[in-house]
């Protein structure tokens, strides 16, 4: 990352479902953006999972694995879909996966969940009147370790009956490299803190909570919280505005940022990003909504976009070094939707094209 490069790679990749209908309206918001601000774009365009499945019977080509390695950034749409749930296919767990085993490639192992109240959408949220007014919350998710990697795991028999494991391990390093990257998280923002866990009942969350403490020591000026992660959800429930940085690992942070999701309105509305790097010091990403490929509305061009939209202004700011362009994309999405454009998800009746033209049109000022 560098303030004075004019020129960037994109590797875009729709995926499934709604994935490439969000992803065409993120790389359109990109070049207008870029177009703008002088900013060179070379998008390459490649299938992921399902639709990589179909096409080279593999859910992520070692050729595209080389390109997300030369690229500046990677836009996702999203992946899956219940056609390919049931394919195994020799390898790892990162193997049944094109996107997770882009994420375990590229090693980007900080996931940055950035949800917050719109008051526009307040009508949306199961939250009585108030409670989630000015609610700003990151969730920063551990995405390449844990539980949905470790092994050994599988499935056989024991005692006469069927018998399915898992192994929930972390390493001291993984753990050390995460809470680094939420303590630096924590200072940009409000300085505040909350790590959780199950330390109460698991050996991983022992050691995730002691690697915590340790790395606490280096950042006197955030204020850390522990929760277990049962309780945590309740208190983000009940006060999402008492929260700025919630840390988790892979499992329990992809739990708590869809939860995070209803503080917005719909989980259509939450961008994401998956670093290689805490903020700052980023060689590879992977920018994605936090959505699935929503096969129920696949399709039918009412996907809401704005997820992958402000999945493409954290492009601007994390992997291009230009948060002053970030701040214009995501002032656009604002005013959109304060002028009533919304999707069927979001109580509206317009079109994922109709909110994406709106946005160009307010970039367009
Ligand atoms: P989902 O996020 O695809 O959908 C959940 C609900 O939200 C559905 O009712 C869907 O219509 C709605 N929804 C989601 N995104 C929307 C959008 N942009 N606009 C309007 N409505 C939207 O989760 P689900 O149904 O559990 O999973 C569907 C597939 O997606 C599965 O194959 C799953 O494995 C995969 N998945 C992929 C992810 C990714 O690529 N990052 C993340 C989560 C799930
Ligand atoms: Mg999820």
């Amino acid at each position: 990352m560098n303030d004075h490069m004019t020129k960037f790679k994109v590797l875009a990749l729709g995926g499934d479902g709604i994935g490439p209908e969000v992803l065409e309206a993120g790389l359109a918001v990109a070049a207008e953006t870029a177009a703008r601000a002088g900013v060179e774009l070379e998008v390459t365009h490649d299938l992921l999972h399902g639709a990589a499945w179909e096409e080279y019977g593999t859910f992520c080509r070692e050729e595209t694995l080389t390109v997300a390695k030369e690229s500046d950034a990677i836009l996702v749409g999203a992946v899956g879909g219940p056609k390919w749930d049931d394919i195994r296919v020799p390898g790892g767990p990162e193997m049944q996966d094109g996107l997770m085993r882009l994420r375990f490639e590229l090693d980007t192992y900080a996931g940055l969940r950035p949800t917050r109240h719109w008051p526009e959408l307040s009508d949306r949220t199961p939250f009585a009147t108030g409670v989630a007014d000015g609610a700003d919350i990151m969730v920063l998710r551990e995405m390449t370790g844990g539980v949905m990697f470790a092994e050994p795991r599988g499935q056989d028999q024991r005692n006469g009956t069927r018998y399915a494991y898992d192994t929930a391990g972390y390493g001291e390093e993984e753990l050390t490299r995460i809470a680094v990257a939420g303590f630096e998280l924590a200072q940009k923002r409000s300085g505040r803190l909350v790590s959780a866990d199950k330390a109460n009942v698991m050996e991983s969350y022992k050691l995730w909570r002691a690697v915590v403490n340790e790395v606490s020591a280096d950042f006197p000026d955030v204020t850390l919280t522990h929760m277990y992660a049962d309780n945590c959800a309740y208190q983000m429930a009940m006060r999402p505005t008492e929260f700025d940085v919630i840390m988790g690992c892979n499992l329990l942070g992809d739990l708590l940022s869809d939860l995070a999701a209803i503080v917005s309105g719909g989980l259509g509305m939450l961008p994401s990003a998956c670093l290689n790097g805490a903020p700052g010091s980023v060689s590879h990403a992977i920018y994605e909504p936090v959505h699935g490929s929503a096969p129920d509305i696949a399709g039918q061009g009412i996907a809401n976009p704005v997820g992958m939209i402000l999945s493409v202004a954290m492009m601007f700011e994390h992997s291009f070094g230009r948060p002053e362009l970030a701040r214009t994309i995501e002032a656009a999405v604002k005013s959109a939707v304060a002028a009533g454009m919304r999707t069927p998800d979001i109580g509206g009746t317009d079109r994922t094209k109709d909110v994406t033209d709106a946005v160009l049109q307010r970039l367009e000022r």
